[in-house]
């Protein structure tokens, strides 16, 4: 049942360094989104003792090899795997999702919205905006293109080879997450560029909008 991905190994020290200098040290809750494999989770709540970690993944493949990671590695601060889309309204919307709690303070998610449809990180940002508190974050590690940055050669072919395994795949354009994420209350906080051309994006929960007032007549 447990699954090894390649890439894990490549980046999980560098994504731990991340989470190392970002995240608070006070008691964490943190919803991973599409956890995959399942690895990340218990390798980084060994060496960040503070968080409780709640992996969840569309996939049922996915929630297997997570649950075995954790039963195999005795990681007590990873929770049971949930089952989630991120495209549900019911994530979307902020309901609460059974196994998972309904405020968090941080939300990660690794490569996920380039190998999912637009609406993946749609549904993310709605769900991420409606369940962090204020100051909570959201991480997402990937490849991106940016307007100010030279596609990278690799990344060019990444895209080519996702849009041809499914057209509505492909590398996301960073600043159009970043303008999404404002109308959900995220705003860009930090840039991080790691090895093999990714990066880690950091968007930052702003307090809630305050709500216009009815006007009351005298
Ligand atoms: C390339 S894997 C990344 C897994 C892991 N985060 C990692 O970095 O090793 C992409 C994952 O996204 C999940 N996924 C795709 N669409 C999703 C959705 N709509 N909601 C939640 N997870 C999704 C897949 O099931 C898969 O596990």
């Amino acid at each position: 049942m447990r699954q090894d991905a390649p890439a894990f190994h490549r980046n999980k020290q560098p994504m731990l360094n991340v989470l190392q200098s970002i995240l608070p040290t006070k008691p964490l809750n943190v919803i991973e989104i599409a956890s995959g494999t399942g690895q990340h989770g218990p390798f980084f709540t060994s060496h960040i003792k503070n968080l409780t970690w709640w992996p969840t993944d569309i996939s049922s493949d996915a929630i297997a090899s997570i649950n075995a990671w954790r039963e195999h590695l005795q990681e007590l601060s990873i929770q049971p795997a949930q089952f989630l889309d991120v495209t549900d309204q019911q994530w979307m919307t902020g309901q609460p999702i059974k196994g998972l709690p309904n405020q968090v303070d941080a939300i990660l998610s690794m490569n996920m919205i380039h190998i999912a449809p637009y609406a993946a990180t749609k549904g993310l940002l709605a769900g991420a905006g409606n369940r962090l508190a204020t100051n909570g974050l959201l991480i997402l590690y990937g490849p991106f293109k940016q307007h100010d940055v030279a596609f990278a050669p690799s990344n060019q072919s990444f895209d080519k080879n996702l849009k041809y395994r499914n057209p509505q795949w492909g590398i996301r354009q960073l600043e159009d997450i970043q303008q999404l994420a404002l109308t959900h209350n995220l705003i860009l906080k930090q840039i991080f560029s790691l090895p093999a051309n990714n990066l880690a994006v950091v968007l930052k929960k702003q307090p809630n909008r305050l709500q216009t007032q009815p006007r009351c007549e005298a």
